[in-house]
């Protein structure tokens, strides 16, 4: 007797014999092969698409005949006379084996397909989201056999998806019944079933093959502002990111300014509770306009946040977060309805998932970082730096992982800085100071050019040139330093000292003068002893946040370093590290994140897998309090001087001399002592 038809599924290379005029679709479950279907095999919903190879294949020992599957049925023909079927695809559920054959699943027809990170091109998202569409064709009513609708769906479900026990939402029950009978009792649910198991969730129903997909919100709350990445939950692409505003800046720009304004005013925290709500559904409002979705499609929000943000999103008091033990409600990841958030612009089902807190300073955006950037995993000692108004930083390899959190306060965002402004259009981005002629040039977001090349004028005149931001600020400074205009302490020399006359008297100190728009009506744009305080006192932190880390860990220097933040895709190594911000390292071992926080947000969103994982993982984390460690104020201190007091930093010493200049005595500027740099 002939033998089965041998079947090769690529890319897994999972193969099995299955019995002639088995279907691809069946043969593919038999054999554990991810090939998606949404409509259970109807030929309708088209998700089961296969390239299946004839020929020789040496490789896998087979050869497969063109008969090898059964010719093109009528649903073949007819999905692709009316939607088009790409070709040498087939439908799974409709081809059948009949010979040895290899069958490919493309991407697009694997559930849990890999999405690969734009920001991270050696890692990729597996594919597990918790929300699901299925098709169920499902039992009318019966005289004779009293139930209720929802428990004839649920029976379809668990005969046709095998989801033994569903739950649904008051408002759900009640579209139920006319949506069953417009689809003729054939509907599609997005069932919700997350990670900790329980019974499903219908989130939502339509009639008939529902098209317009599911989407989700992953969303980084911080104290400054609101970023969030609308994502399609079947294929893992982002559709539309955008970002606001924080509007409880209006109550207190950081964390311990928003936590005392709840202490000093009865119902302050539902205040800001109500303002970050509104925020978010704004949010939510705006971002699937730029994707030309309805809003109601969007059935999951993941969010990551600090201690801080997380109370007052929850609508805790955040009042013993501001005192020592810094007690949270509780750091457990969080899994509610989105309407307990009064995240009322997407779906009145939608689910909404809270990254674990790490401990009372360290938050769920610390989790989201340790998500995506999986210092767990690494071979080398990585210290992440999550750059923000409130620092996460994280040090770690495959033996143990540190955390704890910085209070950097906004500086590094472009606040408390005289011509600080936030990343945009007009805002100086990158900065230089000729060494020599003690001049500067600089560019600005929106334009390409240099501040000293042909037509920049021109290009910018529409925008203007109107402030710096995070990241030109830090250059900024790291430049003056490097050219001598400011010394070790922080201190800006005077024309005189420095032979520049945009060193500028101000009072009993000086300020560097960038740029005077003052003749276009634009604002004169300086760098003053005070803004240089306000980034010293944020560097410190962060810098004294590291060191704690490395104490704990008992070393001395990291492997490698990572910039991760809203900006810090933004910032200079070669800057960061004059400036004393990060630990010396080879400037090639710092490298950037982008937004980590965000990205772990988009991972958890989805990923029930790095849900669960990510549960495990805060637990393993050694929690480091900065605020009441007695080495920090000794770190802090220390970290000061730019680079730093007493850490040599031999790295950005070998790249870069710094000259020892000193304008605390009325000293001379050490003007003989400049010195030539290499230009990074
Ligand atoms: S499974 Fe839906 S078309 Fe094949």
């Amino acid at each position: 007797m002939a033998q089965d038809p041998l079947v090769i599924f690529t890319p897994s290379g999972k193969r099995g014999r299955v019995a002639a005029g088995t279907r691809v679709l069946d043969a593919a479950r038999q054999l554990g092969v991810d090939l998606d279907s949404v409509c259970g095999g109807r030929g309708i919903c088209s998700k089961c698409q296969v390239a299946p190879s004839f020929g020789e294949f040496s490789k896998h020992g087979v050869t497969a005949r063109p008969d090898a599957l059964s010719e093109w049925n009528a649903v073949e023909a007819r999905y692709d006379r009316v939607r088009g079927l790409k070709e040498g695809r087939r439908l799974g559920c409709q081809a059948q084996i009949l010979g040895d054959v290899v069958i490919d699943v493309p991407p697009e027809s694997q559930v849990h397909r890999q999405v690969v990170r734009k920001d991270a091109a050696v890692r990729a998202i597996t594919m597990d989201p918790a929300t699901r569409l299925h098709f169920v064709e499902v039992a009318e009513p019966d005289m004779h056999e009293p139930s209720g609708d929802f428990e004839r769906l649920a029976r379809a479900l668990r005969e046709q998806w095998g989801i033994e026990e569903i739950t649904a939402e008051l408002s759900l029950m009640g579209k139920l019944q006319p949506v069953l009978r417009k689809g003729g009792w054939k509907v599609t649910v997005a069932v919700f079933a997350d990670h900790r198991g329980g019974p499903a969730r219908v989130l939502d129903i339509w009639p008939g093959l529902h098209e317009g997909g599911l989407y989700g919100l992953a969303i980084d709350l911080g104290s400054t502002t609101i970023a969030a990445h609308l994502c399609d939950l079947d294929t893992g692409e982002v559709k539309a990111s955008a970002g606001v505003m924080n509007p409880q800046i209006r109550f207190g720009e950081d964390l311990m300014s928003r936590v005392s304004y709840s202490m000093m005013n009865p119902g302050g925290d539902r205040e800001m509770t109500k303002a970050v709500r509104e925020a978010l559904n704004r949010l939510a409002t705006g971002i699937a306009a730029d994707a030309g979705l309805d809003p109601a499609l969007i059935v999951e929000t993941v969010v990551v946040c600090n201690p801080v943000m997380h109370h007052l999103l929850m609508g805790f008091d955040p009042v013993e977060l501001g005192q020592a033990p810094f007690a949270l409600v509780t750091s457990q990841a969080m899994a509610l309805a989105a309407s307990d958030l009064e995240l009322t612009a997407i779906n009145p089902c939608a689910r909404t998932y809270v990254l674990p807190c790490i401990a009372g300073h360290v938050g769920a955006d610390a989790a989201a970082v340790a998500l995506s950037e999986e210092p767990g995993l690494s071979d080398e000692l990585v210290l992440v730096v999550d750059v923000g108004t409130n620092a996460e930083l994280l040090l770690g390899d495959r033996t143990r992982v540190l955390a704890c959190s910085s209070p950097t306060g906004p500086a590094f965002e472009g606040a408390q800085i005289s011509s600080g402004q936030r990343a945009a259009p007009g805002a100086i981005e990158k900065l230089r100071i000729d060494p020599e002629t003690r001049e500067p040039r600089f560019r600005v977001i929106g334009c390409e050019l240099w501040s000293d090349e042909p037509g920049f004028a021109a290009a910018t005149a529409q925008s203007g040139i109107t402030g710096i931001c995070g990241s030109g600020i830090i250059e900024a400074v790291a430049e003056m330093r490097i050219a001598g205009l400011l010394d070790a302490s922080g201190l800006i020399g005077s024309a005189e000292q420095t032979g520049t006359p945009r060193c500028e008297a101000e009072g009993r100190t000086h300020a560097y003068l960038i740029h005077d728009g003052t003749a276009e009506g634009g604002p004169r744009i300086t760098v003053t002893q005070g803004d240089i305080r306000a980034i010293q006192l944020a560097k410190s932190a962060l810098y004294a946040g590291a060191r704690l880390l490395m104490d704990e860990r008992g070393v001395d220097a990291v492997d490698r370093v990572t910039l991760a933040g809203a900006f810090g895709a933004h910032i200079s190594p070669l800057h960061a590290m004059v400036l004393g911000m990060i630990p010396d390292v080879p400037l090639d071992r710092v490298t950037s994140a982008g937004n980590a926080a965000g990205t772990g947000a988009r991972i958890a969103l989805c990923s029930r897998a790095a849900r669960a994982r990510i549960e495990r993982e805060v637990r393993e984390i050694t929690k480091v309090e900065t605020a009441i460690a007695p080495r920090f104020q000794e770190h802090f201190v220390a970290a000061s001087a730019i680079p730093h007091a007493s850490d040599p930093f031999p790295h950005l010493r070998a790249e870069v001399a710094l000259p020892e200049v000193g304008f605390n005595t009325g000293g001379d500027g050490d003007r003989g002592a400049r010195k030539r740099r290499r230009r990074a």
